[in-house]
């Protein structure tokens, strides 16, 4: 099971240990993190669901859509690093990605 690394936005970290396949909105959601709202639940319309990855893992991601890129613009939080946690799903390659809550928009 990959390892995700949460930061809140008090910058507290956790760790907290995923299955394969699920998004890393999913993971955030369902551990108790209520900071990310993930509002449209997973389908690339609301931008509540808001991350910054660790640089280090930004090349292992899968590419961004329009829709997703479309979105990360309208937020004032929108960084290089930023991406819509719905839309990267945990894998093996992922394991130990760490991710910060972006501040709410
Ligand atoms: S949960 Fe709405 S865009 Fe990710």
């Amino acid at each position: 099971m990959p390892k995700l690394v949460v930061v809140n936005r008090a910058g507290e970290e956790s760790a907290i240990e995923v299955d394969d396949g699920l998004t890393v909105m999913e993971a955030i959601r369902d551990n108790g993190f209520d900071e990310l709202l993930a509002l449209c639940g997973g389908c690339c319309s609301c931008a509540t669901c808001h991350v910054h990855v660790d640089p280090a893992f930004m090349d292992k991601l899968p590419a961004m859509s329009e829709d997703e890129d479309d979105l990360l613009e309208s937020s004032d939080h929108r960084a290089e690093t930023s991406r819509l946690s719905c839309q990267v799903p945990l894998s093996g390659e992922l394991d130990g990605l760490k991710v910060t809550i972006a501040p709410e928009d």
